[in-house]
């Protein structure tokens, strides 16, 4: 039975700061990020967006497709929640009205929730075609002003319809995986910044990046020259140029299967420009991909590693479906990317501190221009509104 990705749709904030920007408020070298670290420019968001607003903004154009009252789970992954208890899923069903029949949980590791959601959901279909999931990857990155996480903060939300006979994608069964527990990046529950080790955290990466590959193919049988495209999760861009190089080594790859710029850059193009969005950048760069890439891929295999810090990661397949560019939403993603308002350093500064989240009541200030927004906090309770821009 073919399961997979029927529909899918990104989402990012309406503003952006530019690394340029950044470097000349730092004093340093702008080549450090656009060459250094693969990095154009960051997304970032205003108090009044968050995953359920980002959530809600990459959905909808996938609800107008379908009848959302087939919907019957929506898996939302997410390490930026917004409540101990509730799921950031369940504040996005009541935005978009969808149906009471319908499960709602949120899935959380570091970036390796999306591909974890997504891998659960491709189950419950195989277990029962009628099922219509909704999968959510949405986080806000965001480290401490001055430290070397600074310059990979984003944000973005990518949402995906899993259902039985994809449009797009035929997820394949076989992965490889590999936990284990390390201290590269944490965000203790008080804290609305992450903490990084940061050169430990991409070392960290290339392993996990070998171990899943090494169980991949001993689960698979399938080799290097087996796969045409390779998504990798993207904190920035230069982390999926290394880890395609330490994949080649590591498959033993022949000059024969090896075309690097082919084979990565279309899917790092989104990315670059939008920042690290956590679980959602793996599923940016596949989305970077099918809008960038000049040829009709269909009946090619894409391969996808997720990596989420801490550590968790998977590496797995999938084959594209003929006819899948007459679904792409590329249109979308371009106009909400070209429509971002550039912020001066002193503007991003302004965004990035946040009212007090421990306050007990917040009005927030109208800086978010999409469908869906934060409207304040009252008694400790979260109150969001559709805008009149909704369509
Ligand atoms: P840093 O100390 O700011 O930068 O940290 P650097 O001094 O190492 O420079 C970076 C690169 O730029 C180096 O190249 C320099 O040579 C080069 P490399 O040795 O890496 O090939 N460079 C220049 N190039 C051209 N012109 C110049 C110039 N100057 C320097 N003038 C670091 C970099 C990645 C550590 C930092 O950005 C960081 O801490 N980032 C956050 C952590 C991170 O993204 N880790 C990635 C792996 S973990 C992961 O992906 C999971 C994550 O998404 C979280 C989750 O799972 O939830 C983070």
């Amino acid at each position: 039975m073919n399961v997979g990705i029927d529909l899918i749709h990104f989402a990012t904030a309406d503003y952006y700061l530019g690394l340029d920007t950044f470097a000349a408020e730092k004093n340093i070298d702008v080549d450090k990020f656009y060459i250094g670290i693969g990095q154009e420019k960051m997304s970032i968001a205003p108090p009044d967006e968050d995953v359920v607003t980002l959530s809600a903004k990459a959905a909808a154009p996938i609800l107008a497709q379908i009848d959302s009252d087939e919907i019957t789970a929506v898996l939302f992954a997410t390490e930026s929640g917004v409540d101990q208890s509730k799921s950031a899923g369940v504040f996005m069903h009541g935005l978009l009205n969808l149906a009471n029949r319908c499960r709602v949980i949120e899935f959380k590791h570091a970036c390796y929730s999306g591909a974890a959601a997504l891998q659960m959901a491709t189950t419950m279909v195989r277990a029962n075609p009628k099922e219509k999931i909704l999968v959510i990857a949405a986080d806000i990155a965001k480290y401490d002003v001055d430290t070397s996480g600074e310059a990979t903060q984003g944000s973005g939300a990518v949402a995906m319809l899993i259902t039985e006979n994809p449009r797009i994608i035929n997820i394949e069964p076989g992965s490889g995986y590999f936990t284990e527990d390390v201290m590269d990046f944490w965000r203790p529950n008080h804290r609305t910044t992450a903490l990084v080790d940061g050169k430990y955290s991409t070392k960290v990466y290339l392993n996990s990046l070998k171990q899943t590959w090494d169980h991949f193919t001993e689960v698979t049988e399938k080799s290097f020259a087996d796969i045409d495209y390779f998504c990798y999760h993207i904190p920035f861009t230069k982390m999926a140029e290394k880890a395609h190089k330490t994949l080649i080594r590591r498959a033993k790859a022949t000059v024969n299967d090896v075309d690097f710029d082919a084979q990565t850059l279309p899917g790092q193009l989104y990315n670059r420009i939008i920042g690290n969005s956590y679980s959602a950048s793996l599923f940016i760069g596949f989305i970077s991909l099918l809008d960038n890439v000049d040829a009709d891929i269909s009946n090619k295999r894409v391969s996808f590693f997720s990596y989420g810090s801490g550590c968790v990661a998977e590496f797995f397949t999938g084959v594209m479906q003929p006819g899948y560019q007459s679904v792409l939403m590329t249109n979308n993603h371009r106009t909400q990317i070209m429509n971002r308002a550039p912020l001066s350093y002193t503007e991003y500064l302004a965004f990035y501190h946040q009212p007090d989240s421990t306050d007990e009541n917040i009005t927030f200030e109208h800086n978010n221009r999409g469908a869906y927004r934060l409207a304040g906090i009252q008694d400790y309770k979260r109150y969001y509104e559709k805008t009149a821009s909704e369509t």
